[in-house]
């Protein structure tokens, strides 16, 4: 047990923003900070950190607490674990109180294993530095390599003595039982005999992300290799070591994927430790296997920009295309270099030296989507066949974008590439799009769905435009109104509604952000509730040069051309005031919309000052809110004004 007056000291040392910004990159908002949850795969900011309080919360996964709760969350920890996390990074001793409880005995069980793991990494690097054969063998063979002792102890290497149970004898002196040593996957005990798992290997332990041990790869030596043995021997999955959650180097790289705001992707541990030796500390391994969604989530936290290290030959690289996308869906930006034939990032860095691999590195570097698009199209010569198929799975990858104006860019500079018309790309792309939005319908999915389709030119609005449009919005209401608002829309006999009636039916909650506008509206709606008319000779009458000056420009009809083409082309062009009720319905539609958008701000900003017990009201009225306008945004998709 850790006692009391230590926890209180760890809890008056830690700084919530600090803590969390180990994990995720942090941008400051007001008076809080924001960021994309590490606990989801998220697109846009739902994770606040409010330091004045102390506290996090990520409105994606409902996650929520100090700075203890987000250590444990975001590393899985207990209780403990993230205590000693935190008073390690804040250097507070802990003072522990003698434990006898056996339940409290049962929850320290991964506790022990992490206590085993960190004996016999230090053991292994014991052995390297300092025992004959460890030397000669494994700390030459390093050295060799190139590795640096820097290196070496950054990445905490070791060697195991090429004898049986060597680590096992030296582990049970320590205390250690049997048991512990076979669940942390050291040794391996059959039929009564029981043997170290790594012998006359050199030794990389693998970290968690806190720098943790928690399982090792074991190289063979090369002067073994005629032995058939299997070049590296990992440990196996533990309580403590899924392969598919952790990424190798991390600990030692986190901290300058942050910086640097980019992450390395390469093949396996030599990669990722002759990268650090030439100043290249921003990279990670997969340990060799195909990436998962834990992994990309796990980059996430640092980084949402990857450059993926190719080697070998272009039929290996072909075939891992496919693990890439999962990074692509995971709202990474993806680049890549590939190396020359017969080299990889870890001969390579070597052979070029620090300033000249970074020069490569920078010189290579390109986008993933036309990295692979150009891999493939040399392979189809002139096959129509094959060239359908590149085409495809170029545009399965580029379906896998959440975000539709990157997808549409890349379609256009695929269609050059390629020599296909966008709009074929496009058609392509939404069958996948639908399909796969079929398929998370019926998956029942929570996620907001995009829009489908593409418009072949998409600009990206900035908040000046927004500002644009909305005054323009409002404009249209009131020239609307000004033109027509007495002209009867609907008429059954015992009900007449005019335009005025109907927009203010509609839209009584509308605010207009245009001063002149609003006033002119309030006026408007005034008269209408008198039943007085609402024309151009009342507006010139009222004592508001503004408002004058805004009547005046917006008295005309903007369709008065219709006159014209019908009396010299015999063309009947349909007149504004036969239009006038769907243009004031979708116009009062975009208004709503803009209404229920600015609304959601506010919410959102409330969510940063909320208590837990407020959270989830607010949660509620957001979720409502956003469907509302999830639906004003689908009507607004199929009504054309103008
Ligand atoms: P290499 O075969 O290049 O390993 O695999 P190496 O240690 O660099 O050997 P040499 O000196 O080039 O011959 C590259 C990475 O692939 C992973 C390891 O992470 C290694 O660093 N790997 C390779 C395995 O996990 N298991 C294997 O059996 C082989
Ligand atoms: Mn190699």
């Amino acid at each position: 047990m850790i006692k009391p007056s230590t926890i209180d000291d760890i809890k008056n040392a830690m700084d919530i923003v600090e803590v969390v910004g180990d994990f995720v990159t942090l941008k400051k908002s007001g008076s809080s900070y924001k960021a994309l949850s590490p606990f989801t795969a998220e697109k846009t900011a739902s994770f606040y950190v409010v330091p004045s309080k102390g506290i996090f919360k990520c409105f994606s996964s409902g996650k929520g607490g100090d700075a203890i709760t987000f250590v444990m969350e975001v590393d899985g920890l207990s209780y403990v674990e993230a205590l000693k996390y935190l008073a390690n990074k804040y250097h507070i001793e802990i003072e522990e109180e003698i434990q006898t409880d056996e339940i409290q005995q049962a929850q320290n069980h991964r506790e022990s294993l992490y206590i085993v793991l960190k004996f016999a990494t230090e053991y292994f690097q014991d052995l390297l530095n300092s025992h004959e054969e460890g030397k000669s063998i494994g700390l030459s063979y390093f050295k060799e390599r190139g590795f640096s002792e820097e290196t070496i102890a950054t990445f905490s290497l070791g060697y195991s003595l090429n004898i049986w149970d060597h680590f096992y004898q030296a582990a049970i002196k320590k205390g250690f039982s049997k048991e512990q040593l076979e669940e942390a996957g050291l040794i391996v005990s059959k039929e009564e005999k029981i043997y170290d798992r790594f012998r006359g290997r050199v030794i990389f332990p693998i970290h968690n992300v806190t720098g943790k041990a928690i399982a090792y790869g074991a190289r063979i030596l090369a002067s073994d290799a005629a032995k058939n043995q299997p070049k590296y021997l990992n440990s196996p999955e533990t309580e403590l070591y899924s392969k598919g959650q952790v990424l190798y180097g991390l600990f030692q790289s986190k901290q300058h994927i942050r910086q640097k705001d980019n992450c390395y992707l390469v093949e396996g541990y030599t990669d990722v430790i002759s990268l650090h030796q030439v100043g290249v500390n921003n990279v990670v391994s997969s340990s060799g296997t195909a990436l998962t969604e834990d992994q990309v989530k796990l980059m996430r936290r640092y980084t949402q920009n990857v450059t993926v290290l190719y080697d070998g030959d272009a039929a290996g690289i072909r075939a891992s295309f496919r693990g890439i996308d999962i990074l692509l869906e995971g709202g990474l930006n993806v680049r890549a270099v590939s190396f020359p034939d017969g080299e990889d990032p870890d001969s390579y860095s070597r052979k070029l030296g620090a300033t000249a691999f970074t020069h490569f590195l920078n010189e290579k570097v390109v986008d993933f989507i036309k990295f692979k698009t150009s891999l493939l199209i040399d392979n189809v010569k002139n096959d129509p066949i094959k060239k359908a198929g590149v085409v495809r799975e170029i545009v399965e990858s580029i379906s896998k974008i959440n975000d539709a104006i990157k997808r549409s860019v890349y379609l256009k500079e695929c269609s050059d590439l390629l020599k296909i018309s966008e709009g074929v790309l496009i058609a392509e792309q939404n069958k996948i799009l639908i399909a796969n939005n079929k398929n998370k319908q019926n998956q029942r999915s929570q996620d907001v769905q995009e829009p489908i389709f593409v418009p072949l030119e998409e600009e990206v609005l900035t908040v000046t435009d927004f500002v644009k449009i909305i005054s323009y919005q409002e404009e249209e209401s009131i020239r609307v109104l000004l033109n027509y608002a007495d002209e009867i829309i609907h008429d059954t006999g015992d009900e007449r509604l005019s335009l005025m009636n109907y927009f203010i039916s509609e839209s009584e909650e509308i605010v207009f952000s245009h001063p002149v506008y609003d006033r002119i509206l309030r006026a408007m709606i005034e008269r209408s509730k008198q039943s007085l008319p609402i024309n151009l000779e009342y507006f010139l009458g009222v004592e508001d040069p503004e408002i004058q000056k805004t009547i005046i420009a917006l008295s005309a009809p903007k369709y008065e051309i219709s006159e014209f083409w019908k009396s010299k082309y015999h063309i009947e062009v349909p007149k504004e005031v036969d239009f006038i009720k769907d243009l004031t319905y979708s116009n009062i539609l975009r208004l709503k919309f803009r209404v229920i958008q600015h609304l959601i701000d506010l919410e959102n900003e409330k969510l940063k000052l909320a208590n837990e017990e407020e959270v989830d009201q607010i949660l509620d009225e957001i979720s409502e809110m956003k469907q509302t306008e999830m639906q004003i945004a689908k009507i607004l998709g199929n009504v054309t004004v103008k």
